[in-house]
């Protein structure tokens, strides 16, 4: 008997001790069978047989359970010192995500006029010729459509090469008054520094009653608003052309490089261009069945605001994907 508590007690662990179990109290373990020969036992011996049977079980199993617990605690003890994690121990910081530059701009460009209490409204990529031209007074065979090198499809659907459609699709849905912006990307058969096939367009346009707006209040709100991105800028309205504003303008604004005395970002002129704008065209309205309105649009390069903010050289750059780049955004 002492040989057996010898070997309970110095199993080296929980495996070990179940094996001197199951030879004790198995099927076929050495105290079940010694139960199972009682019945062949002389009556006479039967009872001393017996009592030391069940004293011997007795004490196999509360040995058995006392090692156990002291197994168990230290198979959990060296488990908590194996998978313990050092918490003071010095550590990478987790790399965090950030918004890139042309959809941080855009967000920001958003805002303002969200505050403004401007919609915003959205319009398919692949458009058909109605809407990206014809309904903004550039009819077919139109000398001005060449301004935009357009990307067709099979069909002769196109990707739209400006956001101005989303101008024609808002008119048909709503009645005005209008007021909305229209973010979203473009697309345009041109590569180089400052040009990439696809970019992104924040569009504006707003509808009144006859007479109730002015070129006044667009040349109001775009200072504002380009106060609002570049800061303390002089904001100038130069007469340009396009076939769905009458008078149309494109804006400028001070170099922030140089302040206005002339550098290479300004090509020396001391003004930046970022905006197209003007009073819509009444061509335009005809096209959507608009009558006795006035109203003004507007239309931005997204990535052109981002290049000047962040002073990126080469609109390329911002499309490569490149982590060095982008991490620099953070
Ligand atoms: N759609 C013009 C462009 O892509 C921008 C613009 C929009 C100009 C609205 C005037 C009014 O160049």
């Amino acid at each position: 008997m002492q040989e057996i508590i010898d070997r309970i007690e110095s199993a080296r662990d929980l495996d070990e001790l179940e094996k001197i179990r199951v030879e004790l109290f198995g099927k076929k373990g050495v105290i079940t069978s010694l139960f199972a020969k009682l019945k062949d036992i002389a009556p006479e011996e039967k009872k001393a047989f017996a009592e030391n049977l069940n004293i011997q079980r007795d004490t196999f199993n509360a040995k058995i359970a006392q090692k156990k617990a002291v197994l168990e605690s230290e198979f959990i003890k060296a488990k908590m010192k194996r998978e313990s994690v050092d918490i003071t121990l010095f550590n990478e910081p987790l790399n965090k995500g950030a918004l890139h530059p042309v959809m941080e701009t855009m967000y920001k460009i958003i805002e303002y006029f969200v505050a403004q209490n401007f919609s915003v409204e959205s319009g398919p990529l692949i458009e058909d010729d109605f809407h990206n031209f014809e309904a903004l007074n550039l009819p077919k065979y139109h000398p001005a459509r060449d301004m935009q090198d357009t990307f067709y499809l099979k069909d002769f659907r196109l990707l739209r090469t400006h956001t101005s459609p989303v101008q024609v699709r808002t008119m048909l849905k709503q009645k005005p008054p209008i007021r909305m912006i229209a973010p979203g990307s473009v697309f345009r058969r041109d590569l180089d520094l400052t040009h990439t096939p696809m970019f992104h367009q924040v569009e504006g346009l707003v509808v009144e009653e006859e007479g109730k707006v002015s070129f006044a209040n667009l040349k109001y709100i775009l200072e504002e608003f380009l106060r609002y991105m570049f800061g303390d800028v002089k904001v100038r309205f130069r007469p340009s052309f396009f076939p769905f504003t009458e008078p149309s303008t494109e804006v400028d604004i001070s170099c922030i490089f140089c302040g206005g005395n002339g550098c290479r970002v300004c090509k020396q002129t001391g003004w930046l261009e970022v905006l197209g704008s003007g009073i819509v065209d009444p061509n335009v309205f005809k096209a959507v069945g608009y009558e006795n309105v006035s109203g003004y649009a507007f239309g931005l390069g997204v990535e052109r605001f981002a290049m000047l903010l962040h002073q990126i050289p080469d609109l390329r750059s911002l499309f490569e994907g490149d982590i060095r780049l982008l991490e620099q955004f953070k």
